[in-house]
């Protein structure tokens, strides 16, 4: 008999959320960490710290630009850079020990250590070799290096180091304009830090909206951020503490060199799966790196199972729960499914960016009749009363059917403002569901509302 029903490896959203199900159908469940705390990357160098630095410096943004027009006036608040980061460590702190209480309630056992899979059904962690009916591998993903960059995680940084920097620097160079080197670019942008983002492709956020991202890119500018477009980092040199990045246009061919205090690479993850010893058991990769499964997130080893980062699709908190949740389904002998087609995005920036479904740029490329549905925030009174009213809400509905096909937001709680629209794509829902659903006044969400009216037959406040 197995000592365990199943052992999955790796304490981040996918793991801690796959290990907590596993328990709740019933499933004598471990998960290994290493980590001197639970929740993987997202809790403790990832999402959740991050988005506390990015509320307290979007407050002191507030204070400096708002506060005064709303009759606050008085003495403007600074920075005690200190203090700051341990607000931010609080936050991880009360998270990551809100999961070791989660785990122990579930009776969920925490192996502490690093993990090897010997063979199928057995988990080697330090000396003590485990055994179970099936495994499950959440160990996630890692920063990606860049060739001719070395990374100290001091002055030449990964998102890590950027969240533990022991001063506001002067001046940072974002390498990458993807999530993290936009949302860590706002959030030393408003500190006072002078950011350049230098991105290899020539638009910024790969993937999302056109549309969107061109806005998006308008505001962050008019929020102090400078983008070189279309140039590829060459490498980084660092002397006498300032670091030269040196970048090629591939427009011309020509080069050019940035100097910063600081620089961050942000040019994406990889799957994180050393000293597990699968080439040894025989686990089939991809390509580029992740563990290949098959529809049922289980890998050509019987009994073995990957989710996550570490296997393919986006590399998102929210999938990788998705996949511990279902895959815990499947182990406990039950249907489990993700569906892949609704997975929202979200940039935690000033305004907020969100999307869901497909991209306008997506249905031309499919040859697909869509119709567009927008409305600008401007038309929004909740909005303007918080000097908010950038940006805009876009659904994409099918022509003939007026099924909603996509939805792409820029501008306050697009982040929140998304999930109506996921749950009608999941319902199968037609812009005019949404458009005849009543939405609370004043909100924010009246904005989606006004952009499935723009569906058919137009919006009210345009
Ligand atoms: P990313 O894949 O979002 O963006 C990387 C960017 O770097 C791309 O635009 C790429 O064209 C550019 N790039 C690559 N090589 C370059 C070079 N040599 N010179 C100039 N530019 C170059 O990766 P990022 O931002 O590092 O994020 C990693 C992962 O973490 C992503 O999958 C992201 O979805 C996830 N993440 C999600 C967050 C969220 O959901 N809010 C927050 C932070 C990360």
């Amino acid at each position: 008999m197995a000592e365990f029903d199943v052992i999955v490896i790796g304490a981040g959203p996918g793991g801690y959320v796959c290990a907590i199900r596993c328990a709740q159908l019933g499933l004598k469940t471990a998960c290994v960490e290493g980590r001197e705390t639970l929740g993987g990357t997202c809790l403790n160098v990832g999402c959740i710290p991050s988005k506390a630095l990015l509320h307290a410096s979007h407050m002191l943004h507030e204070a400096g630009h708002n506060f005064e027009k709303m009759g606050l006036v008085g003495t403007a608040p600074k920075v005690d850079w200190a203090k700051m980061l341990g607000y931010k460590d609080d936050v991880i702190a009360q998270n990551t020990k809100g999961i070791e209480f989660l785990f122990k309630k579930n009776k969920v056992t925490w192996l502490k250590g690093w993990a090897s899979i010997p063979s199928a059904g057995q988990v080697k962690v330090g000396d003590e070799v485990h055994s179970a009916r099936a495994i499950v591998i959440a160990t996630g993903s890692e920063a990606s290096s860049l060739p001719g960059v070395e990374i100290d995680e001091k002055t030449v940084v990964t998102s890590t180091g950027a969240l533990t920097l022991p001063k506001v620097p002067k001046s940072m160079v974002v390498i990458g304009a993807g999530v993290i080197g936009l949302e860590m670019g706002s959030v030393y942008a408003r500190l006072g830090t002078e950011i350049t983002v230098v991105e290899y492709l020539d638009a910024i956020t790969p993937g999302m909206d056109g549309e969107v991202a061109k806005t998006f890119q308008r505001i962050l500018s008019r929020q102090g951020l400078k983008f070189i477009l279309g140039a590829a980092v060459q490498g980084v040199k660092t002397a006498k503490g300032k670091n030269s990045v040196t970048y090629r246009s591939r427009k011309d061919d020509s080069e050019a060199v940035l100097e910063a205090e600081v620089v961050l690479v942000a040019t994406g993850r990889k799957p994180y799966t050393d000293g597990l010893g699968l080439e040894a058991l025989g686990v089939e990769m991809e390509k580029r790196g992740q563990v290949k499964t098959d529809a049922h997130w289980q890998t050509n080893v019987k009994g073995v199972y990957a989710i996550g980062d570490a296997i393919v699709g986006p590399m998102l908190a929210h999938k990788a729960e998705d996949e511990g949740m279902a895959v815990a389904e499947v182990i406990a002998g039950r249907h489990g499914h993700v569906n892949y087609g609704v997975i929202p995005g979200v940039i935690y920036t000033t305004p907020e960016v969100a999307s869901v479904g497909k991209t306008e740029e997506q249905l031309k490329e499919e040859g697909r009749a869509y119709k567009v549905g927008k409305f600008s925030f401007m038309g929004n009174g909740r909005a303007k009363a918080v000097f908010q009213g950038e940006g805009f809400v876009k659904i994409l509905a099918d022509k003939e059917t007026d099924r909603v096909l996509g939805c792409h937001i820029i501008g306050p709680a697009a982040g929140d403002l998304i999930h109506e629209i996921c749950v009608g794509m999941e319902f199968g829902a037609s812009a005019e569901d949404i458009a005849l659903t009543c939405h609370a006044h004043p909100t924010f969400s009246e904005a989606v509302r006004e952009a499935a009216l723009a569906c058919g037959d137009g919006p009210i406040h345009a």
